[in-house]
């Protein structure tokens, strides 16, 4: 089946970049992307390119380049909805706040109030994509709304994103793998072809993998499970390198040149930060507890309260080096939750901040791409107790840091390391302290400057 129009539900992080490849890569499909946030479709709009509700490096080449001509952000989504041949749903799957599964599974009621649109909506058959990240057997679901439209046939594709934030372009021009998960039947095939056909524009055939439905839902899951797993796993021999004088870098090198580990998501931190490893993993300890296997839920409960527990040993450090640390002031830089990106969503910075906060100390947030409003919501959503005396926003790097204490690097911005931090030192209160909560600094040179160090896991 040749795709000619394509409507992708949900205009945030994985739908804006992803649509906006595909239109680059096709383009002779149109592709309309709607959205419930008016302001969100708004942003996108925008004749300022700044203003583009997401930031990714590249994205705003191809926003130039595409928008209005075959790729349109719009609030019409019944309309949009009912013009399409494939219909990719991209609207978030966050941890669910109440009832059964409070805190663990996945809140599936965006994806379950899309698919009850696109039966209502839908007057031609179609080719419906899941591109959030979903429970295994969430197609099921899925199927059963969407077959309360008996008039059109709809076929159910899983097809798993993997892009990274900061890095989302590149990794939608060069994915290691794309899924596509569907039916056995020949309508089946069908579709799963139709959705090949539109990667095979830019990805060699041999990265598409044809698999069935559950397998590619579970597939997602388990990814991020194992990513996010390697970072606890180094995180928590960072803490036997600092009692035992061992570098965490070295030990990070040196184990990761054994080709059978590789190098990558061995970098110790202050602990991983984002919308989907922490929900991913709770989802995935809920489905393990529900299928009765405890045992493989603790162990992957694991790495997410060793996760928590970087954050918060990390704070304690600060704490500890600063004490008498009430009413002191410790600047922290960042607070997207890794470079390159504007996304705060489950940042440590957060949690850092609202500990500290909780302890009397005094708090300077500076980003290069987060804004005052960002860092407020986040930490009022957190229920942090704010005010002005105890939290202030800075758009320049230098007042943030004038007059403090300490300094706490949250994010690894490149800019952070060509600061002049000989300068800086000379703006701190006495024997400052550079907390590094990412090991981008050269210690040697900044300790040469004055400045008392503690890196993680050195
Ligand atoms: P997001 O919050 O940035 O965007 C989701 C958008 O969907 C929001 O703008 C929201 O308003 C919209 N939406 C919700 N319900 C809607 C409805 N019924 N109709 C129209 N619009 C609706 O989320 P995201 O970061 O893009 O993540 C989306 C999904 O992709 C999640 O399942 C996530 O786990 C997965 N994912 C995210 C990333 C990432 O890097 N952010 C990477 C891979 C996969
Ligand atoms: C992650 C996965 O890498 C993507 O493949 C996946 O599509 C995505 O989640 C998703 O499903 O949302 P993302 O969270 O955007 O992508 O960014 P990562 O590069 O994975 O970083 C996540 C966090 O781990 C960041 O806070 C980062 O600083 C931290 N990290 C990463 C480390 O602390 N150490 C590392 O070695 C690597």
């Amino acid at each position: 089946m040749e795709i000619r129009n394509i409507c992708c539900i949900g205009a945030g992080y994985v739908g804006g970049p992803t649509m906006a490849v595909i239109a680059l890569k096709c383009p002779e499909i149109k592709i309309n992307i709607v959205d419930i946030d008016k302001s969100k479709i708004d942003l996108w709009n925008s004749n300022n390119l700044d203003d583009l509700p997401v930031f990714e490096p590249g994205l705003s080449d191809i926003i130039s380049e595409v928008r209005d001509k075959n790729l349109f952000f719009r609030t019409d989504v019944n309309k949009c909805i009912d013009k399409a041949d494939m219909v990719f749903m991209a609207v978030n799957t966050p941890t669910k706040t109440e009832g059964e599964g409070k805190g663990m599974a996945a809140d599936l009621k965006y994806v379950e109030s899309c698919a009850r649109t696109i039966a209502k909506a839908s007057r031609t058959d179609k080719i419906i994509v899941e591109k959030s990240t979903l429970p295994v057997r969430t197609a099921e679901k899925i199927i059963d709304i969407l077959s309360e439209n008996k008039k059109v046939k709809f076929q159910v594709l899983s097809n798993p994103e993997f892009l990274a934030e900061g890095t989302a372009i590149q990794d939608l021009f060069k994915s290691d793998r794309i899924l596509i998960g569907g039916e056995l039947s020949e309508e089946g095939k069908i579709a799963v072809n139709s959705l090949a056909k539109i990667y095979e524009r830019w990805i060699h055939k041999d990265k598409i993998l044809k698999l069935n439905i559950w397998s590619s839902e579970l597939s997602k899951l388990v990814s991020n499970a194992m990513l996010a797993q390697r970072i606890s796993s180094i995180n928590s021999i960072s803490s036997l390198c600092e009692k035992t004088g061992a570098d965490i870098e070295e030990v990070a090198l040196s184990v990761g040149m054994d080709s059978r580990i590789g190098p990558d998501f061995l970098k110790a931190s202050i602990g991983f930060g984002g919308s989907c490893f922490k929900k991913d993993i709770l989802n995935l300890v809920y489905m393990l507890n529900y299928y009765g296997l405890e045992k493989e839920a603790i162990y992957w409960k694991n790495v997410v309260d060793i996760n928590s527990y970087q954050t918060t040993r990390f704070s304690d450090k600060i704490l500890k080096a600063l004490h008498p640390y009430e009413n002191k002031t410790i600047s922290v830089l960042g607070w997207a939750f890794k470079k390159d990106t504007n996304d705060s969503r489950e940042s440590a910075s957060i949690y850092l901040t609202k500990y500290l906060i909780e302890n009397n100390v005094k708090v300077k947030v500076y980003d290069p791409m987060v804004s005052k409003q960002r860092v407020y919501n986040d930490l009022l959503e957190m229920g942090a107790n704010i005010n002005s005396k105890n939290l202030k926003f800075f758009n320049s790097p230098i007042e943030a840091i004038k007059s403090s204490s300490g300094i706490a690097i949250c994010t690894e911005w490149d800019e952070f390391k060509n600061y002049d931090w000989k300068n800086i030192y000379n703006l701190m209160d006495d024997s400052p302290w550079v907390f590094d909560g990412r090991n981008i600094l050269n210690i040697k040179k900044i300790k040469g400057f004055g400045f008392n160090v503690y890196s993680i896991g050195k």
